[in-house]
């Protein structure tokens, strides 16, 4: 069984510039999508070339990782993909307008299991309400995690919290949907959840 190695989120306190995202992106075509803890970095670079012309930024809070994800990220030789260090929570709200985001992923949030820690986790409700601003109409946030008490916590909390209403996107998980851990959970025959979410108006 994989260690977590867990670095605390309230550890980065980084604040960011609103960004310029075709001064960033030199083939800017307006599509955005965003992962929060891309980890090494391999879901960044699967999507970034089965989608050429969307745009995706990503956020990582350890330095190793992200230096291990541009290195990925340049040996593909793409340049639809912004790896950026920093708590993922600042950067959508300090980067990003309102209304302009098409996907937001958070695949594998680290659990913090212990009831005192629970703060840390990525998915609150004042961050769900967060990406809920900062998706276009017809926007979708893509969950997935291994952990089913982590699961349930996170649908309760989209679910109760936010307008954003589940759905169904087959296509996405089926061939977009590829992570360290996502491999490792597949390995290890481990169960995975996950849901799509849009928000509809
Ligand atoms: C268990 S790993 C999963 C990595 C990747 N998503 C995957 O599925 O393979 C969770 C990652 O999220 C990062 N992380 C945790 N909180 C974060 C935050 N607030 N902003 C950005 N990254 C965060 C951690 O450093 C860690 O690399």
């Amino acid at each position: 069984m994989r260690v977590r190695t867990l670095l605390n989120p309230f550890s980065c306190q980084q604040r960011f510039e609103k960004a310029e995202w075709p001064t960033i992106f030199p083939d800017f075509q307006g599509t955005l999508a965003v992962e929060i803890g891309f980890g090494t970095g391999s879901f960044l670079v699967h999507y970034a070339e089965r989608h050429p012309t969307h745009s995706l930024v990503g956020f990582e809070i350890r330095h190793r990782l992200v230096q291990q994800a541009e290195a990925s990220i340049a040996a593909a030789k793409l340049t639809n993909v912004h790896p950026v260090e920093g708590n993922g929570q600042y950067g959508l709200e300090d980067m990003f307008e309102d209304a302009s985001i098409d996907s937001v992923f958070i695949f594998h949030p680290d659990p913090w299991p212990k009831p005192r820690q629970q703060k840390r986790r990525v998915v609150t409700p004042a961050f769900i309400q967060l990406i809920e601003r900062k998706l276009k109409p017809g926007g979708q946030l893509f969950i997935a995690t291994d952990v089913q008490e982590l699961w349930e916590f996170m649908n309760e909390i989209v679910t109760t919290t936010s307008q954003l209403t589940a759905t169904n996107n087959d296509v996405f998980w089926d061939n977009d949907y590829k992570t360290r851990w996502q491999e490792m959970t597949e390995e290890q025959n481990r169960s995975r959840f996950y849901g799509t979410f849009a928000k509809l108006f």
